[in-house]
């Protein structure tokens, strides 16, 4: 039988969670954590609600040599997209997935379902957070980034992405080297609701700070560079 673990009292789950933060992929460092680790943190990315049981999701592991041999082709994609680039910058960009000793992406792969597609990548999303949980649960940093990469159409097809697919995100996952700055936090009242007949508390305090809403559908191929 399933041990009921969802409900025994667990603060130290609790205080995880309220104290959560990244790790800079900027500055981490350490050893590659032991296959033992890796393959814990994938079991617990693999451990999200799914609706369906699609497991519309699947990780590519970098490590060693291999972060090197991405960090080519994202400069080569780089190169492609600005020709002008300086050789520091190429440079910059080989050396992206050397921030850290392990990288894990994650892609979304939506299955043919009637499960949305949206709630699949959902999943998706649920399954890089956990891998962030469990990295830091193991002792590790970790940092969830996409960057432009993710998004790149010769990384893509690198990669070998359906066209339905898409890189959730890729896991850096190390051993801090400093802890970061604080940041803020919404006040839970802010976006709290307990009239659904009038939920007008919509986060309209940080719309007034010029975080609007989107005009536009979601478009997943629009990202800034940098
Ligand atoms: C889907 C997704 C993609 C992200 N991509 C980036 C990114 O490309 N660059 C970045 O600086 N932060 C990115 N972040 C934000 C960081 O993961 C992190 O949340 C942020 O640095 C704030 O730190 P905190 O998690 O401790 O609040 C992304 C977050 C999500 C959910």
């Amino acid at each position: 039988m399933t041990e009921l673990i969802y409900a025994r009292k667990n603060p130290a789950v609790i205080e995880t969670l309220l104290k959560r933060r990244s790790a800079s992929a900027k500055a981490m460092g350490g050893d590659c954590p032991p296959e033992t680790d890796i393959k814990t943190m994938l079991e617990a990315a693999m451990r999200v609600p799914d609706h369906g049981k699609l497991n519309p999701w699947w990780f590519i592991v970098f490590k060693g040599d291999d972060r090197a041999a991405f960090g080519e082709i994202i400069k080569t994609a780089w190169a492609a997209r600005e020709p002008q680039s300086t050789p520091e910058k190429l440079a910059d960009e080989a050396k992206r997935l050397m921030r850290a000793p392990l990288v894990i992406a994650v892609i979304s792969a939506p299955r043919e379902s009637t499960v949305p597609v949206w709630e699949q990548q959902l999943s998706a999303g649920a399954a890089c957070y956990n891998l962030c949980l469990a990295a830091n649960a193991l002792g590790y940093g970790a940092n969830w980034l996409t960057e432009w990469y993710a998004f790149d159409p010769a990384i893509r097809a690198s990669l070998k992405l359906q066209s339905t697919e898409s890189v959730a995100g890729f896991i850096y996952i190390g051993t801090p080297e400093k802890a970061p700055e604080e940041r803020p936090r919404p006040a839970p009242e802010t976006l709290r609701n307990d009239d659904f007949r009038n939920a007008t508390n919509r986060g309209n305090e940080y719309a007034k700070q010029g975080l609007g809403y989107v005009t536009h559908g979601p478009d997943n191929s629009v990202y800034k560079s940098k």
